[in-house]
């Protein structure tokens, strides 16, 4: 089983990366192959809606994107951790979500499978927020839908937690780690 996990913090070992470590290290505990990609690393520009991929359904922008394309392909789960950036993903992030298009295109227009191997894929939806208000993470929560359901992925859960700001804080938070590993564990049984 391969897990790949699209880290969107431009700060790394961040509060949603440590949490992301731990949802890899459990799936490994149970056996599973895990990749991560550290989208504000890479150099993705955002979708310029050319309609390239209306006519291929491929994206004509040749950047780091082929990375993510690649690995989305591999994976059977897929784990997306950003933390809330003016209450949705990070920017770098979203650059890449857009430029999914070339696969919405795939599926709605061209009615093929978005990602091939068509497989049972899940996915696991990982963030963390500043503020401590309720319904915090709906707007970004409607994002990651919106992408797994475009890429036939499951939403098979998520791990959300207000009141964390300060690099670190996430290890002050009771048992967040805890539930992190036990998430990983549980996402590739
Ligand atoms: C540009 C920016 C925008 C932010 N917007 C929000 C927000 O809308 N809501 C919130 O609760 N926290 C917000 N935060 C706080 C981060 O979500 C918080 O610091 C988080 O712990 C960062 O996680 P990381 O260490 O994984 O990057 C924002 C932080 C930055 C830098």
């Amino acid at each position: 089983m391969n897990v790949l996990g699209l880290s969107g913090s431009p700060r790394l070992g961040g509060n949603t990366e440590q949490l992301l470590y731990e949802v890899m290290r459990g799936a490994k505990n149970r056996g599973a192959e895990t990749r991560i990609i550290e989208v504000a690393e890479l150099d993705i520009s955002g979708c310029t809606h050319c309609d390239y991929c209306r006519r291929t359904g491929e994206c004509k922008i040749n950047d780091d994107m082929r990375l993510v394309y690649e690995a989305l392909h591999w994976a059977d789960r897929i784990v997306v951790a950003s933390p809330l950036h003016f209450m949705s993903v990070t920017s770098q992030l979203k650059a890449a979500i857009d430029r999914c298009q070339c696969l919405w295109v795939k599926k709605y227009e061209m009615k093929l499978p978005p990602l091939e191997p068509a497989k049972p894929r899940k996915g696991l939806f990982i963030s963390v927020g500043g503020r401590r208000v309720p319904n915090l993470f709906d707007p970004a929560r409607v994002t990651v839908k919106a992408l797994f359901t475009v890429l036939d992925i499951e939403y098979a859960g998520e791990l959300l937690f207000t009141g964390v700001d300060e690099a670190g804080a996430i290890t002050s938070v009771t048992g967040a780690l805890k539930q992190a590993f036990e998430a990983g564990e549980k996402l590739v049984e």
